[in-house]
């Protein structure tokens, strides 16, 4: 039998079966037009197939689709498209196709997850004033982990290419290297943080992995109590140690030369010279051979207040 008579036999099938299905009662005005699951996979084997392994298809995993209307949960009540046996653009919703609506289509999987922690930021994220939409990275028929389209980071640079470029640069937190992920430190659903970081401040992010960073110390150094992105981009950079510019132009753009001590270092002029000279202090880690302990410093003495110690 060829395929397109297979589709004839169902259809015909099906549209009986719908007929069946309908006359059932039903106890709300939502589900008018719903066919059942049943009907949906006579003609979509393969759909129903990825479905039935999911969650979602799951009929003991309570609140989910596979307890509510199946298909018809995700893509609408499904009649008029049986009747019309699959005509396009005749009464069901695609997703991908043609609901262009970004809100539309989270909507519809918002009306379960909402009530769920991990969208409770949603509606406050940048992804959801961008209109990116939960299929942009779910694929709820693929059934990757979590179905997800890709996995993290690919996922993400497929639209962060700057990111990504930026994850290729000298220094970078071990995200490609599979170390932490982009959600180690952001919500992709959104969240109260700037940047929907999964913190309310940057350091408090920076905090919960660098801990040694956080104070108090005896001697504080008030850039990094304020803010870790002042001398530090989170990504990548081509300065060591992800520093947003090298020293000693980092901490000169703070620091004039003027009233720096000692009667050897006169002026931030004075450290350089060849290597020979003795005079070169400026090399490699440049003021940060001496400022050591340049997030702050425990040491009990004024040298601990200039963080040499
Ligand atoms: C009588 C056979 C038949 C039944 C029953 C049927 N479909 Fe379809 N459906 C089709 C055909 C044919 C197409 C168009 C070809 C394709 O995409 O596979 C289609 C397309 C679709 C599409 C894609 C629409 C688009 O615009 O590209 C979705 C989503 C879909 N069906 C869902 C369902 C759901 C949910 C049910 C149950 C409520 C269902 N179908 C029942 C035959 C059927
Ligand atoms: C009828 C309610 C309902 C609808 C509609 C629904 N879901 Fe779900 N979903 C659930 C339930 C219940 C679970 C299982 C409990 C959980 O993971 O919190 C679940 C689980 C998930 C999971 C976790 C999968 C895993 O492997 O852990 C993802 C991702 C997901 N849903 C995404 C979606 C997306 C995207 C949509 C819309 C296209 C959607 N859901 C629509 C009820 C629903
Ligand atoms: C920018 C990509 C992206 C978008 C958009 C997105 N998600 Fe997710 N979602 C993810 C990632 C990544 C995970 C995996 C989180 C993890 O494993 O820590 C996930 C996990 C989930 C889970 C499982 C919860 C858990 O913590 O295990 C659910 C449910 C879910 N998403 C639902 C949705 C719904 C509903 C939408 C739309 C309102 C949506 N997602 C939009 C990327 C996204
Ligand atoms: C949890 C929500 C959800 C459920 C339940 C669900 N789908 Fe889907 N379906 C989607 C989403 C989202 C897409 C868009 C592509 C993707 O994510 O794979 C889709 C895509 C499709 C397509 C292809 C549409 C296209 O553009 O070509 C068909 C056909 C389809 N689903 C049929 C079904 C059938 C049949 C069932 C039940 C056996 C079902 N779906 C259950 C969410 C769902
Ligand atoms: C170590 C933590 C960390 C990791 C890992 C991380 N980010 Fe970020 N991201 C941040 C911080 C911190 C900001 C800036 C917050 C601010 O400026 O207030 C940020 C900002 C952003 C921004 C806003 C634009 C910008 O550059 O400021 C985007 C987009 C972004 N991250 C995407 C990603 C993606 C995609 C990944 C994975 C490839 C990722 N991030 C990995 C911490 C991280
Ligand atoms: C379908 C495309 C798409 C995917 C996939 C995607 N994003 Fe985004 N994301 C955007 C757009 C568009 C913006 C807003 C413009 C910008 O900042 O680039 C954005 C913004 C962001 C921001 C900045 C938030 C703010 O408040 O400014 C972060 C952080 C972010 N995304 C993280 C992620 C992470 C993590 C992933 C992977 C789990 C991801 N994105 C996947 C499209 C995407
Ligand atoms: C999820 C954990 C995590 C968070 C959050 C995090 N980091 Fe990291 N960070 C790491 C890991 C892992 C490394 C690599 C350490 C190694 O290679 O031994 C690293 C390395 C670094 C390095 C050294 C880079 C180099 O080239 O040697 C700096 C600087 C840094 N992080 C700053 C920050 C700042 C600033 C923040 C806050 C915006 C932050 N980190 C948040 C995990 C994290
Ligand atoms: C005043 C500029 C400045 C600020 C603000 C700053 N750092 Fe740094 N950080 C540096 C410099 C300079 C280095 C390189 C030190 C070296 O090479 O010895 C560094 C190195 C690091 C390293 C890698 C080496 C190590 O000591 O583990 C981490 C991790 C780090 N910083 C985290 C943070 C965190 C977290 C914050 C915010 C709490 C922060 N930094 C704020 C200047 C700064
Ligand atoms: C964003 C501005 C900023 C940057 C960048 C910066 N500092 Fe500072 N630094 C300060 C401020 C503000 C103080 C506190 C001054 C005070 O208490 O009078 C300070 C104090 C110090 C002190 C102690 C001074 C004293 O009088 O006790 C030393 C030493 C120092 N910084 C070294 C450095 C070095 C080395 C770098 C580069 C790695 C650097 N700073 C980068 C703002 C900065
Ligand atoms: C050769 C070692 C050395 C180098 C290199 C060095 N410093 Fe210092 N610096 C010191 C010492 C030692 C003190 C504190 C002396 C004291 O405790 O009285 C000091 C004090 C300071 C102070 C406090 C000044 C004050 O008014 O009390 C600042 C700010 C400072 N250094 C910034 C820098 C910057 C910025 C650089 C790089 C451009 C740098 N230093 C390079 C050794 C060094």
């Amino acid at each position: 039998m060829g395929r397109w008579h297979s589709i004839f036999f169902f259809a015909t099938l099906a549209i009986s079966l719908a007929g069946a299905v309908l006359i059932l009662p039903r106890d709300d005005a939502e589900s008018a037009g719903m066919v059942g699951t049943e009907v949906c996979r006579l003609c979509h084997p393969d759909r129903y197939k990825s479905y039935a392994a999911s969650i979602h298809g799951k009929k003991v995993v309570p609140g989910n689709p596979a307890a509510h209307d199946g298909c018809e949960s995700c893509h609408g009540p499904g009649a008029a498209h049986v009747e019309h046996k699959g005509e396009k653009g005749v009464g069901i919703s695609a997703f991908g196709k043609r609901i262009s609506d970004a809100r539309e289509k989270s909507g519809r999987c918002l009306r379960c997850h909402e009530d769920f922690n991990t969208l409770a930021s949603w509606d406050m994220g940048r992804h959801r004033r961008e209109d990116v939409s939960c299929d942009n990275c779910h694929s709820i028929h693929s059934g990757g982990p979590k179905n997800l389209k890709n996995a993290l980071p690919d996922l993400c640079w497929s639209c962060h290419r700057v990111v990504r470029a930026e994850g290729n640069k000298q220094s970078h937190h071990p995200v490609k290297e599979r170390r932490i992920a982009c959600n180690d430190c952001h919500n992709q659903h959104g969240g109260f943080g700037p940047k929907m970081i999964k913190a309310d401040t940057v350091n408090e992010l920076c905090y919960t992995c660098h801990a040694d960073k956080r104070g108090p110390h005896f001697w504080e150094h008030p850039p990094v109590e304020e803010n870790c992105r002042t001398c530090h981009t989170p990504h990548g950079s081509n300065h060591a140690k992800l520093l947003v510019r090298k020293p000693p132009q980092l901490c000169q753009s703070c620091h004039n030369a003027i009233g720096h001590p000692g009667s050897i270092y006169t002026n931030f002029e004075t450290f350089r010279g060849s290597a020979a000279s003795g005079k070169n202090r400026m090399f490699a880690r440049s003021c940060l051979n001496c400022h050591s302990n340049i997030h702050g410093s425990m040491g009990p003495s004024t040298r601990g207040g200039r963080f040499v110690r």
